[in-house]
């Protein structure tokens, strides 16, 4: 199985030290950098805004992948490319008009996803599969880093893997929400191409080979 693709969440990172935090990132094998964003609505927490975002994408080698927690995102779509955005992930809640989200998305350059709650079937994908580049599964309740995934995450991946395959969707699936060493493999075995993780990262004492860890953790626990 391939290894995934590990997006750290910037969330987690010292926003006192963010450069060399985000350097640290450039120097190991983190493939994307995942970017929080929350307005106090879509979910309980406020995150950051365009000027954080800017500051990281001065310092990034990598694609930045930016996840939107906001409501109507239709409305800062273009901004957040402009500010370097490579990704923008907006929320199937958060949307009346999903296709004309995703397709201003893809105007703007950027790869178009979208994210599901927990209670969001992924069914509700099948009929715009070829909408999107790739599709973000909360593990958990979003708004906060550091909570624990849950299971029934595990079946519903297997499902979405399942939709894609069968609608000819070559998007890539993310799990994202209290990942771990111990539940990664897992996730990846059920489909997951992309692995978002901000506690198992920036909490570890060596975030870079935590990262090293997450990525090849099919391989260890197979071992
Ligand atoms: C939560 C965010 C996540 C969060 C993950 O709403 O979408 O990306 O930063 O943090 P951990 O890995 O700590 O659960
Ligand atoms: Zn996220």
């Amino acid at each position: 199985m391939q290894p995934p693709l590990i997006a750290p969440s910037v969330l987690s990172a010292d926003f006192a030290n963010l450069q060399r935090d985000i350097e640290m990132l450039n120097n190991s094998e983190a493939d994307w950098y995942h970017v929080d964003v929350m307005d106090g609505l879509f979910v309980p927490n406020i995150s950051f805004g365009f000027p954080v975002l800017e500051a990281i994408y001065k310092h990034t080698k990598k694609p930045l992948d930016v996840h939107l927690m906001i409501v109507q995102p239709e409305r800062y779509i273009a901004e957040f490319a402009r500010a370097g955005a490579n990704h923008i992930t907006v929320h199937y809640e958060a949307c009346t008009h999903l296709p004309r989200v995703l397709t201003q998305i893809r105007d703007a350059g950027c790869r178009a996803g979208v994210a599901l709650n927990m209670q969001t079937p992924v069914e509700v994908l099948t009929d715009i599969a070829d909408m999107f580049d790739q599709v973000l599964i909360m593990t958990i309740n979003p708004g906060f880093g550091g909570q624990k995934l849950m299971p029934l995450s595990i079946p519903k991946v297997r499902k979405l893997k399942h939709l894609l395959r069968t609608t000819g969707s070559s998007a890539l699936i993310g799990v994202d929400g209290g990942m771990t060493l111990d539940n990664t493999a897992t996730l990846v075995e059920a489909g997951a191409d992309y692995v978002v993780a901000g506690t198992s990262v920036f909490g570890a004492s060596n975030p870079a080979d935590a990262i090293h860890q997450l990525k090849h953790s099919k391989q260890i626990n197979l071992a």
